[in-house]
């Protein structure tokens, strides 16, 4: 079953760790994430972009296979299937779908649009019972063709949001998704303490989870982090994994191009980097 991540970030927020969200492409991603999440008893937030829903098929597609997932792999850890980075039309099409976690990306709109989406959403999600993310100050890269600058929210309007009503808040501290140039300023813990204070009890989320190092992984979470959105990590080790078996010639030996057997180096790849995360981020045995 799948649950809203309304209960996990609160607990997460108050027991001071946070709780990874893993983007999910395919089947073996999807698969591995469930049973590394099982395996340490934590709970669990598939992310899933337009992109990546649309490459899988659609929503439909896409909620289909994690519920079947779960029901046939006996996941009973907590796992919330969210949209991530979602438009206003693809939050709908979500909810239409069967996700139990909207996160509407607003952040590009004039405060006072982002505002008037978001209530319209915050109604819609509480009377379903899932739980919605919006975004304050644009996250740094580039996510499915949309370019961030990487900007740091406004403590003010970051409370604006929060007051809507929304579950969780993404706000921007010079976070950026992918890898981090060399030149990276790190986060702003001056920005984060402050929308800290604004919010109160609301958990945050950080963005571009892959490459801030570990310190600043805990400091953010000692500031009301309570969730970490991990993409790129996940598909650098599976496209390293990938990368050797096939150097190897290994797909040509034997029955190694059997596609089972192609793709498990990359599924191995992804539980270990999940189980990283998961232990670094302190969310083991806490389902
Ligand atoms: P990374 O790709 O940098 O890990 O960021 C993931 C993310 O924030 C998804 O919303």
């Amino acid at each position: 079953m799948l649950v809203s991540a309304k209960d996990m970030l609160n607990k997460a927020k108050a027991g001071k760790y946070a709780v990874g969200q893993f983007n999910i492409n395919n089947l073996e991603w999807t698969k591995a994430i469930l049973l590394t999440a099982q395996e340490n008893n934590s709970p669990v937030i598939l992310g899933v972009s337009e992109g990546a829903g649309k490459y899988m098929g659609g929503y439909h597609a896409v909620v289909g296979m994690v519920k079947g997932l779960i029901q046939d792999l006996n996941i009973t850890v907590p796992v919330a299937l969210h949209l991530d980075h979602g438009s206003f039309e693809g939050a709908k099409k979500c909810i239409e779908a069967g996700f139990s976690s909207i996160m509407f990306d607003g952040s590009h709109y004039p405060i006072e649009e982002n505002i008037a989406k978001t209530t319209e959403l915050v109604k819609t999600c509480n009377d379903l019972g899932l739980s919605l993310e919006a975004e304050v100050g644009s996250i740094g890269g580039e996510e499915d063709g949309v370019v961030g600058a990487g900007e740091c929210a406004d403590p003010e309007e970051c409370k604006q949001i929060a007051d809507l009503g929304v579950t969780m808040l993404a706000a921007g501290i010079g976070n950026i998704h992918g890898k981090y140039p060399a030149n990276w300023a790190g986060l702003s813990f001056e920005t984060l303490a402050a929308v800290s204070e604004k919010v109160g009890a609301m958990p945050l989320v950080l963005h571009g989870g892959t490459g801030i190092p570990e310190d600043m992984i805990k400091k953010a979470i000692s500031l009301g982090v309570a969730k970490i959105n991990v993409n790129t990590e996940c598909q650098l080790s599976f496209a390293e994994a990938t990368r050797k078996y096939i150097e190897a010639g290994k797909d040509l030996e034997g029955k190694g191009f059997d596609p089972r057997k192609l793709l498990a180096p990359g599924f191995e790849a992804i539980k270990a980097t999940v189980k990283e995360k998961m232990e670094l981020f302190g969310s083991v045995n806490k389902a």
